[in-house]
């Protein structure tokens, strides 16, 4: 949660970013849908952990994969995270470089994304800003608005899907720190934080893509840490996006009803990002 008020938040804000905020386009933000779902492992992976016949034939797949491995960095105490932001690294399969994502997130209560996007125009989101993206992220019994910026750094000297050290990692995501995260509490907070940044993962993830309903649907296994540290737990969820609201709300049912249908579905709903900062426990 904010440490600081959502007003004096504002107010500083206001004071680092109003000449840009009153040269741009401004209004809230116009976001985009993502609906997650998730599916039961011990029903759609098999002994190898890869998506059975039925469920790639269902949704259309070819039998390879894109392995994406994904790492967050923090603080041990998650100082990034206590304000909404994440940093994200990912090495994407014969993709050159690796991808930086910085995301801001807010939780969206009942269903009210107005007075979310209200809120993040108050804390300096706004249509202006081409660079972001926002979205709704989707799941079974929650709401986030999410807003994030995308950058890619050299993985020069690295191999395969291998993600960047420590050392690396904090200089490739100070090196490209936008000054919405990097001023979001203070000048300069988000950069000083991931100085003292490490890793919590790296998941090795799997997607497979494939259509329903006219549109793209992802299926993403990731084999994540137990909250023990005893074992891996795979998580499996399928997602869509798209830009209308009314087909994002219709198509969650009936993709629910589909899973449901075909003894697929898990009553479950986890953020992998929120997951993977709670099970992962890197000390320095
Ligand atoms: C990546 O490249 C290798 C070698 O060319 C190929 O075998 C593999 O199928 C590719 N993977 C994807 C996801 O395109
Ligand atoms: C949005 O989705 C609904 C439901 O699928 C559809 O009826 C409507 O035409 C779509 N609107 C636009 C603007 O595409």
């Amino acid at each position: 949660m904010p440490s600081m008020s959502h007003a004096a938040k504002a107010l500083l804000v206001a004071a680092m970013a109003l000449p840009t905020a009153m040269a741009s386009s401004d209004g809230p933000m116009v976001p985009s849908y993502e609906i997650h779902l998730q599916l039961d492992p011990t029903v759609v992976l098999d002994s190898s952990y890869r998506l059975t016949s039925p469920v790639i034939e269902e949704f259309a797949m070819p039998t390879t994969v894109t392995k994406k491995n994904v790492q967050y960095i923090d603080t041990v105490d998650e100082a990034l995270y206590a304000q909404g932001w994440s940093c994200r690294i990912r090495n994407i399969e014969n993709e050159s470089g690796f991808d930086l994502t910085y995301k801001w997130r807010l939780e969206i209560e009942n269903g009210d994304i107005t007075t979310a996007l209200n809120t993040a125009y108050e804390d300096g989101w706004n249509s202006g800003q081409g660079n972001y993206e926002a979205q709704v992220d989707w799941y079974l019994t929650f709401q986030e608005l999410s807003v994030q910026r995308d950058y890619t750094a050299s993985s020069s000297g690295y191999s395969g899907t291998d993600d960047p050290t420590e050392a690396d990692s904090r200089t490739m995501l100070i090196d490209n720190a936008p000054k919405m995260f990097d001023n979001w509490v203070s000048s300069g907070w988000g950069t000083t934080e991931l100085e003292s940044g490490v890793i919590y993962g790296p998941v090795l993830t799997k997607v497979s893509v494939g259509t329903w309903n006219g549109v793209e649907l992802d299926i993403e296994i990731w084999p994540i840490e137990n909250s023990a540290g005893t074992g891996i737990d795979y998580l499996v969820e399928a997602s869509f996006k798209t830009d209308n609201y009314t087909f994002a709300d219709v198509g969650r049912t009936q993709l629910q009803d589909l899973l449901t249908s075909k003894g697929w579905f898990l009553d479950a709903s986890n953020s992998k990002e929120a997951l993977v900062l709670a099970n992962y426990h890197p000390t320095s």
